[in-house]
């Protein structure tokens, strides 16, 4: 039976450019897991886009004088060169600027609105009498009230991640210029969030797959109880607030832009001529993903679960597979003491696949993980270019010399012929079994396990001795291998995409992995291989003392 699911990513800041922490921690595991559903026959839609909102783009701008537009603009345009290039593969990635998502987002405003889940209050907002200023909540610093971290910000701790308000920070500052705040009232609409608690923890008590690490701090957060919290703020840079009088208010950048999955797939459904094709993928049984880090659990969690709520009519998240963090070489990454490897400098020099592949290895699942140019490096060598790649080009470089480049009859298979063959179709299933569960680190162990099963046996069957005696017995251990590299080129391909689709030319197969299906297909005796290329590229050393020394240099 085929599934619709719906893979939402967390939508960058379009403020700088895109980092492996993000890519660790939300794009590749959004990208195998729909890759993984499109190949078993899914109907899979993944959206996303860049966030143009909230502070960070507005900072930016007033620092380089130019606008949050221009700013937005560029990062944009980098964004989805990005994804193309590392083989993203959204169905839309739009932005937060459009005037579908305008409309959608005060579509919701005004129905939350009538329906009595937003109400007016007013609330302290902070002031910077040295900047002249009104301060973003980030903008504002100091102790948190929770754990007594001395460099909380206004929307959250860091340290405990507690979501804030400004107010509740001690000794807050100017995050701009150190200087002392001055909190003021002023008038804004609240989500009625502690009247959906009891609804909430119900909904939760159903999700018994998620991750512990998930469940855990949205359950903290439940047990806490649920504060009404302000939707809206005093900017003017945003999505308007649609009610008079609040002209010089916008919505809250966190209210606004989870409601991208939804404009989203509504826009997307548009761009296919088919307006009404967005439910498909809202309601009944469609099954809504949202990939994110751990920083933004709170909101696909819990606010944007209680917005769908009080809305009505539409599924709430079935999974939030959310990732812990990646540090740099043991230390925390920071964008700001660029100590972070940039995606545009990462993709300038080396293949996508070995990315890829290593941050799958080392993907922060269930706790943080580091990634370092050294593993980077032995990694890339040792594993996928010594294993995978060296199989590869051992058996079809053979091919070449002996068999005039077609796949050879196996014959009669041998037992341990045929129970190679059996691995790699179960691991086929248990690779499957592992990314629909996102279990994303456990399926590429499955299948490196079988690529390093089929190079034992080729070491044992050593067709380069045998052929000497017998072509036949020969040419069934090579016919084995490369029913074993077809298996690995199908249970790879989401999380390799580019080398699968070459290994699987390679191997002699018209169309493409994805067309083929979630299935292992042995090469037909006969079948005409072509020349065969390297997958992947040995990396030298000297890589590792060149980038480290990259890091942290401004
Ligand atoms: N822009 C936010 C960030 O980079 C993430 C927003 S996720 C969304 O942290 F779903 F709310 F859009
Ligand atoms: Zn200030």
């Amino acid at each position: 039976m085929t599934e619709r699911i719906h893979v939402g990513v967390a939508w960058p800041y379009a403020n700088g450019p895109l980092h492996l922490g993000q890519i660790a921690g939300a794009y590749l595991p959004a990208d195998i897991f729909a890759r993984y559903n499109r190949i078993i026959g899914n109907e899979v839609l993944m959206v996303s886009g860049s966030d143009l909102h909230g502070a960070p783009i507005t900072i930016r701008a007033e620092r380089e004088n130019t606008t949050p537009e221009a700013i937005g603009a560029k990062f944009h345009a980098e964004f989805l060169d990005c994804w193309e290039r590392l083989g993203i593969s959204f169905d839309l990635f739009t932005t937060t600027g459009t005037d579908n998502h305008r409309e959608v987002t005060q579509d919701i405003f005004l129905t939350l609105l009538r329906k009595g889940y937003l109400y007016r209050d007013s609330m302290l907002q902070a002031y910077c009498p040295a900047c002249g200023r009104s301060l973003p909540d980030r903008y504002v610093q100091g102790i948190c009230p929770n754990c007594g971290s001395p460099n909380a910000r206004g929307d959250e701790c860091e340290s405990c991640g507690k979501p804030l308000d400004p107010v509740d920070l001690n000794s807050s500052r100017c995050a701009i210029c150190g200087g002392t705040p001055r909190f003021e009232q002023s008038e804004h609409f609240f989500l009625k969030l502690s009247a959906l608690q009891e609804e909430l923890a119900a909904w939760l008590s159903s999700k018994t797959h998620w991750r512990q690490n998930v469940m855990g701090s949205t359950r903290g957060f439940i047990d806490e109880g649920l504060r009404d919290r302000a939707m809206t703020r005093d900017i003017n840079w945003g999505v308007p607030v649609p009610v008079e009088g609040f002209e010089n208010k916008r919505i809250y950048v966190w209210f606004e832009a989870v409601i991208g999955y939804l404009s989203a797939t509504k826009e997307w459904a548009h761009l296919q001529g088919d307006d009404a094709a967005w439910e498909k993928y809202w309601k009944e049984d469609a099954k809504i993903y949202n990939f994110i880090g751990k920083d933004n659990i709170f909101f696909h969690t819990l606010s944007w679960p209680a917005t769908l709520m009080a809305y009505g009519g539409l599924n709430l998240p079935y999974d939030v597979p959310a990732n812990e963090f990646l540090t740099i070489q043991g230390q925390k990454l920071s964008t700001s003491r660029n100590w972070a490897v940039w995606l545009t400098d990462y993709l300038e020099k080396y293949d996508p696949d070995a990315l890829r592949y290593y941050l799958t290895a080392v993907m922060p699942e269930t706790q943080d993980s580091d990634f370092s140019w050294e593993k980077f490096v032995s990694r890339n060598n040792d594993e996928l270019v010594a294993t995978y790649g060296n199989l590869a080009h051992r058996v079809l470089t053979f091919c070449q010399r002996h068999f005039g480049g077609v796949v050879p009859e196996s014959g009669e298979l041998d037992a341990s012929s045929r129970q190679l063959l059996d691995e790699a179709e179960q691991a086929i299933g248990d690779i499957g079994d592992a990314l629909g569960r996102c279990s994303f680190r456990e399926a590429l162990r499955t299948a490196m396990s079988t690529a390093q099963k089929a190079n034992r046996y080729l070491d044992e069957q050593a067709p380069w001795k045998t052929i000497k005696q017998s072509k036949d017995e020969a040419a069934r251990s090579v016919a084995t291998v490369l029913g074993v590299l077809s298996a690995l080129s199908t249970g790879l391909y989401p999380i390799l995409p580019f080398s699968s689709e070459k290994l699987h030319a390679s191997l002699g197969f018209s169309g493409s992995v994805l067309e083929r299906g979630w299935k292992m297909v042995l090469p037909a005796a006969g079948q005409v291989l072509r020349e065969p290329q390297p997958l992947f590229v040995k990396l030298d050393e000297a890589v590792i003392e060149e980038e480290t020394a990259r890091l942290g240099q401004s």
